[in-house]
């Protein structure tokens, strides 16, 4: 039987391109023994696959040209030779861009059942995979985040921004500011994604906005962003500020050299304040409780995940393309097929 997969046809000189990308026919994967076959659900998009793309990151297999683009992704199991991956579970790996994949229990970061049957398999891209995980491990592990703390957040409207305030809410925050691009997306932020005051920083004085809305200054900041934006909250700090360093969306296509100088880090100094960045796959063993956690807060209705889906394996390359104008609400992923 034939399957559709997406192959690396070019490597990008800026943001990803849709032609980046070529769709191939290919004969679907022979089961082997120790291994488990999977037929892809759902495949999420993230910034960082620009990296994978351009060979630049340590932990994930480097890409050669004509290989299956790298991505995670939500599969269910078909046939089995790996206790851990029963047939007819429903598991979180490393796919790629394909509509089944033969894999093992072997890979980096490993593969993870989904226990939460009673919730939708797409969560499982979203508050119940990485992009939950960046938002609770943020918040708490690197936030430190207190109840009575002026929170800030970048990009605010994307994958793990927008579950941040709901996050920070169920960890006992009264109050968060997110910050992103456009009326539209900080319309959604009050509306949908938990947020109490919105900076659209496309339109709006920043340094009028923070000051009116932080007159006491910033206790954390959850950056996605970077650049001149994390120069303007450090002149903000309040004492003892964290300031948690998720992404930097807007220096991932910047060359060494044309990168931002920060002007303003003394202040981490003047205020005892610090900054701090982590990798969430370094908190791996904690996946399945962090899972539990933000599982009960869906039931509950403390969290509500934001996802923008598009329908088809085809819609994969325009779908990351879009991360990098900012056309995505909440978390991006692309349905490819149905459990049976
Ligand atoms: N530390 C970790 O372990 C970890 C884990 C996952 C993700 N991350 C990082 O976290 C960040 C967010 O990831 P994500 O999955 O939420 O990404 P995402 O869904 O693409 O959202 C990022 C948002 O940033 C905004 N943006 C894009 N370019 C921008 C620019 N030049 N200036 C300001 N805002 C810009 C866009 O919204 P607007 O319309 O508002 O511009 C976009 O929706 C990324 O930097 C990612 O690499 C880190």
């Amino acid at each position: 039987m034939m399957q559709k997969q997406w192959v690396l046809a070019s490597r990008p000189s800026g943001a990803p391109q849709v032609d980046n990308f070529r769709l191939i026919q290919t004969q679907m994967p022979t089961f082997r023994p120790g291994t488990a076959l999977v037929k892809t659900l759902y495949l999420g998009v993230a910034p960082v696959m620009l990296r994978y793309m351009r060979n630049e990151t340590v932990f994930e297999r480097p890409m050669e040209l004509g290989d299956v683009m790298a991505g995670r992704g939500v599969a269910q199991v078909l046939q089995s030779d790996c206790p851990e991956l029963p047939v007819g579970a429903i598991i979180q790996a490393r796919l790629g861009w394909q509509e089944y994949a033969l894999i093992d229990n072997n890979q980096y970061p490993k593969p993870f059942i989904l226990p939460h049957t009673d919730l939708p398999v797409s969560h499982g891209i979203s508050t119940l995979a990485l992009s939950g995980f960046t938002a609770l491990v943020g918040l708490r592990e690197i936030g430190k985040l207190k109840s009575t703390d002026a929170i800030l957040v970048s990009g605010a409207g994307g994958g793990v921004g927008s579950q941040v305030a709901m996050v920070a809410k169920a960890l006992g925050a009264q109050r968060v500011v997110g910050i992103a691009g456009g009326q539209d997306k900080c319309r959604a932020l009050l509306s949908k994604m938990a947020y109490d005051a919105a900076i659209d920083y496309k339109n709006d004085c920043l340094e009028a906005r923070l000051d009116e809305l932080f007159p006491s200054g910033i206790d954390v900041f959850f950056d996605n962003v970077g650049g001149p934006l994390l120069d303007l909250v450090l002149a903000r700090l309040r004492r003892r500020a964290r300031i948690v360093i998720c992404g930097g969306i807007s220096e991932y296509l910047l060359e060494d050299g044309d990168r931002y100088q920060y002007k303003n880090l003394q202040n981490l100094g003047r205020q005892d304040a610090k900054m701090e960045a982590f990798f969430v796959y370094d908190y791996e063993p904690h996946f399945s409780g962090y899972g539990e956690e933000l599982a009960a807060w869906i039931r509950a209705g403390i969290i509500t995940p934001i996802e923008h889906i598009s329908e088809g394996i085809e819609t994969l390359p325009q779908a990351l393309v879009d991360l990098y104008v900012g056309a995505n609400f909440g978390v991006r992923m692309v349905r490819v097929g149905d459990a049976s």
